[in-house]
């Protein structure tokens, strides 16, 4: 079979489904093609906080209905250290905006909805993409779908793959330079069937590692543990995580933690890995498939957003002029935004995290640093600034 689009999409996580969504809105047609089934990629479980601006976006784009009712606005964190809780007032401190607690896999539910209701195409549980042509004028990919073959002929393909996607390795050897870092930890996550027992986020340094208490509703819990890397779910039956996250948790006037049924369970690496640059040819990269960052900032959708955001303007703008000047700058544009986030999760992860071995000087460190924001005007609004999310570009 052969067919032609203006844009082919690998991926429908978040990176191509807004991609295809804001094309759209330019009236510019595209495909997209995802090799899990719709079911798998709508209840992955992943991360949950959206900048002020990936939720300013999803309401003018008119995707915001169900974020808008279901969606938690909050306008603080705590950082939690020495058994102590410190307020950060993020939307004080950052001109107001805010954050929002709303699942990437709600995200993603939207965004195929619409998708369907505007009766663009979409195909899951493909296999075997590839892409040819990428260096010409005429790109294309190919995939097969229920034991046929399918040709697609486009003027740009975007790979929004995420980091395992094989977009891009179709780059040529030598064009790519990548950055990355393992950290000497991982998460342990879970989501809850309990009432969350804290109104804001909590991250808490704590001589045994992190822990994070977030919330996905007001009935459902979402919570991590810093364990070693290569740990296995089945090491941590339910109560010892919740006894772990008891002692790492615990403040000096007695909080409690509320614990209950665990719904999931999963293990995450934390990593950070840039590609520059994020295009070759008629192929731009875009969200995970580009960059990866550790999960401590809550940057990785939030960059997958801005990065589309870019592209389609950049996409929109040579359709509509022929100039390619907005997307030559692709690649540096979203880098900028990229390193910052990079540097911003970087410095979350090592204020938070406990490094393997034992190191004093490092742990006094960490919680002058923790100080310093808890008690510093400068240092609390740098991380509310970042936090919240820069706006797009
Ligand atoms: N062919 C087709 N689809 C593929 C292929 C392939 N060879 N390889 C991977 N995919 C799909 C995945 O199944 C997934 O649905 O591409 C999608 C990539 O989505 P994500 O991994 O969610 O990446 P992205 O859209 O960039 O989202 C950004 O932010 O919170 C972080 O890491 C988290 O997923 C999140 C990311
Ligand atoms: C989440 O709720 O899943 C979450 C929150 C904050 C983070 C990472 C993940 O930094």
């Amino acid at each position: 079979m052969k067919a032609t689009t203006q844009v082919a999409i690998i991926g429908a996580g978040p990176a191509g489904l807004f991609l295809g969504h804001l094309l759209g809105l330019e009236g510019i047609d595209s495909i997209i093609v995802e090799n899990r089934s719709r079911e798998y990629v709508e209840h992955r479980v992943r991360a949950g906080v959206l900048e002020q601006g990936t939720v300013d976006l999803m309401v003018q784009t008119g995707v915001a209905d169900r974020l808008q009712r279901e969606g938690l606005v909050h306008h603080g964190i705590e950082l939690r250290f020495n058994g102590v809780g410190h307020r950060i007032p993020l939307s004080d401190l950052a001109g107001g905006r805010s954050i929002t607690i709303y699942g990437q896999q709600e995200v993603v539910k939207d965004l195929i909805a619409a998708r369907l209701a505007g009766g663009r195409d979409i195909r899951f549980e493909v296999e075997d993409v590839q892409l040819s042509g990428i260096a010409g004028k005429r790109p294309s990919i190919r995939f097969a779908e229920a034991a046929s073959a399918t040709t697609v002929d486009c003027d740009f393909i975007a790979g929004c793959d995420g980091f395992h996607g094989i977009a891009r390795g179709a780059i040529p050897d030598g064009v790519l330079s990548h950055y990355d870092y393992d950290f000497p930890f991982a998460w342990l996550g879970i989501l809850a069937a309990v009432a969350p027992s804290a109104n804001e986020l909590v991250y808490a340094r704590h001589e045994r590692g992190f822990a994070l208490h977030s919330l996905r509703s007001p009935t459902v819990s979402r919570l991590y543990l810093q364990v070693d890397p290569g740990t296995e779910v089945s090491d941590w039956p339910d109560d010892r995580i919740w006894e772990e996250l008891r002692v790492r948790l615990a403040t000096r006037d007695g909080w409690v933690l509320r614990d209950g049924p665990v719904i999931e369970k999963n293990v995450a690496a934390m990593r950070s890995f840039v590609v520059e640059p994020m295009q070759f040819g008629r192929l731009f990269l875009a969200g995970d498939a580009a960059h990866i960052v550790p999960a401590t900032g809550a940057k990785g959708l939030n960059l997958a957003v801005a990065d589309v955001y870019v592209l389609a303007r950049a996409i929109a703008a040579w359709y509509r002029t022929g100039s390619s000047t907005l997307l030559d700058a692709y690649s540096e544009t979203c880098l900028k935004r990229v390193w910052r986030a990079q540097e911003f999760s970087n410095y979350m992860s090592a204020m938070l995290h406990r490094y393997p071995g034992t190191d004093p000087f490092r742990d006094r460190l960490q919680v002058a640093r923790l100080e310093a924001v808890s008690t510093g005007e400068e240092a609390a609004r740098a991380l509310a600034t970042n936090y919240v999310g820069l706006p797009l570009p």
